[in-house]
C-alpha cells in the first residue's frame, strides 16, 4: 500500500493507477463497516483508494473533534489487509491550503435530523468530500448507510453538481448484538457499550410496529421505539425520526418506505443508527 500525504504525491500516485478506481473517504479508527466498503470498492475497481481526514469543518464541538479517535500505524495495517493501494492520508493544511474558502452547502435534504441537531456539520461534509472527489476523481466511492443522511446529502451534492463519481451506498455492518460499527464506539465505556445495544432494539421494535403489527401513525411508531430506549436511563435521546426514506421529511401518517432514525448520548458519546420498514400493503 502506498501512501500519500499531499495532493501532488496523490495525483502522481493516480496517473499510472489502473481504471477503474474505487474510492472509499474515511476518518480513521477502520472497523469491519469501513473493511466492507474496500471489499466492494476492491471487487469492482482495479484500483482502490482509501482516505483517511479527521476533517474540523464536519465537527461543531471541538471537543468532539479533539476526541475523536485516530491511530495511524493501526489504521494502514487494517486498510493495507483489507486491500487498499492507495492511503491518502493528508493533513489539515494539504485539504485546506491558505486562502482556501468554499463551502458546498445542500439544500432540504440536509436540514432535518442530523443538519439540524449539528448546525453547519452537513456543510463540512460535502465540502470535503466534494474536494476528495475531485482530488481522486474516481469511477465510484462507497459510503456506509449507517450515515443515511450523509449519503442522501452527498447523492444530492454529486447529482446536482454532475459530479463523475458516482455514490454508492453500502449496507450498515452490525455487532453480533445489533450495535452498528462505528468509530465512536471505541469511546463506550464497557457498561455504556453493553447500553447502546438498546438502540438496535429500538429501531427493530419500530420495524416490527411496521412490518409486523401493521402500524401506520408513525407517532405510534415513535412512541414505540422511544419506549425501548426508556428502559435504558443511561440513554439520553436527542431524537427519534420516522421520515420519508427519500425526503427525509417527518410522516405523520406511513403510506411508502420510510427511514427509523435516532440519535442518542450513551457515556457522552453521540450515536446514531437507523432502518429502513415498508409497511403492509
Ligand atoms: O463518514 C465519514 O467518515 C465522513 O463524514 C466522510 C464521508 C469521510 C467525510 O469526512
Amino acid at each position: 500500500m502506498l501512501v500519500v500525504r499531499t495532493r501532488a504525491e496523490l495525483r502522481a500516485a493516480l496517473a499510472s493507477a489502473p481504471r477503474p478506481v474505487g474510492f472509499v473517504p474515511t476518518m480513521g479508527w477502520l472497523h469491519a463497516g469501513h473493511v466492507s466498503l474496500v471489499e466492494r470498492a476492491r471487487a469492482e475497481s482495479a484500483t482502490v483508494v482509501m482516505s483517511i481526514f479527521v476533517n474540523p469543518r464536519q465537527f461543531g464541538e471541538s471537543a468532539d473533534f479533539a476526541r475523536y479517535p485516530r491511530s495511524e500505524p493501526r489504521d494502514f495495517a487494517m486498510a493495507e489487509a483489507a486491500g487498499v493501494d492507495i492511503m491518502f492520508a493528508p493533513g489539515v493544511e494539504d485539504v485546506y491550503p491558505a486562502g482556501f474558502d468554499t463551502v458546498v452547502s445542500v439544500g432540504a435534504i440536509s436540514r432535518p435530523l442530523e443538519g439540524a441537531a449539528r448546525p453547519g456539520h452537513f456543510d463540512g461534509v460535502a465540502t470535503v468530500v466534494a474536494l476528495l472527489f475531485a482530488l481522486v476523481g474516481a469511477e465510484r466511492a462507497y459510503f456506509g448507510l449507517k450515515d443515511y443522511q450523509q449519503v442522501a446529502v452527498i447523492r444530492r451534492m454529486a447529482l446536482d453538481l454532475a459530479l463523475p463519481t458516482e455514490v454508492v451506498p453500502c449496507p450498515t455492518v452490525r455487532e453480533p448484538d445489533g450495535l452498528a460499527m462505528s468509530s465512536r464506539n471505541a469511546r463506550l465505556s464497557p457498561a455504556g457499550r453493553a447500553v447502546a445495544t438498546v438502540i438496535h432494539r429500538a429501531l427493530v421494535a419500530g420495524v416490527a410496529a411496521i412490518e409486523g403489527a401493521g402500524q401506520r401513525d408513525a407517532d405510534a411508531v415513535r412512541a414505540a421505539m422511544t419506549a425501548v430506549l426508556a428502559q435504558e436511563p443511561a440513554v439520553a435521546v436527542d431524537y427519534v425520526s420516522v421520515a420519508d426514506a427519500l425526503t427525509l421529511a417527518e410522516l405523520a401518517v406511513i403510506h411508502g418506505e420510510a427511514v427509523l432514525s435516532m440519535a442518542v448520548r450513551v457515556d457522552g458519546v453521540r450515536l446514531i443508527d437507523n432502518e429502513l420498514a415498508t409497511p403492509r400493503p
